[in-house]
């Protein structure tokens, strides 16, 4: 009986400590920023290629900026193919570092 309740409880313990494992893919906003909105607002948000707005003295809050991102304006193209709900999130929050 007792090496049953010993293994219960192992592998209980085991499936806690495991389990954060799987979600180890953490969403990186500066990593999607690097690779999908250098090309057009540069590193420091400044660049301006093809008529790219400056990020870091944009006057858009976050979820118009979200709206940006999602649906793309003129130019810059829509991003909800692209990238997840959270992505999107993690990316515009990347953009309010940019000074
Ligand atoms: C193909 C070039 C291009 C890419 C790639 C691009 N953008 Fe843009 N972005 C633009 C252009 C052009 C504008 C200005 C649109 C306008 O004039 O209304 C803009 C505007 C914006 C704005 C609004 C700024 C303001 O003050 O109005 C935000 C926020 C923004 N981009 C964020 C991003 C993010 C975040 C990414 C990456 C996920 C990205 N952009 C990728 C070209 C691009």
């Amino acid at each position: 009986m007792r090496i049953i309740i010993v293994l219960i409880v192992l592998s209980v313990c085991i499936w806690a400590c495991a389990a954060p494992e799987n979600k180890t893919e953490t969403i990186s906003g500066i990593e999607i920023y690097k690779t999908r909105c250098v090309s057009c607002h540069g590193t420091d948000g400044k660049m301006g290629m093809n008529g790219a707005k400056e990020l870091p003295s944009s006057p858009l809050d976050a979820s118009q900026r979200i709206e940006v991102v999602t649906y793309g304006r003129k130019i810059m193209p829509a991003f909800k193919e692209m990238l997840s709900k959270e992505e999107i999130k993690a990316v515009v929050d990347f953009t309010f570092t940019l000074k």
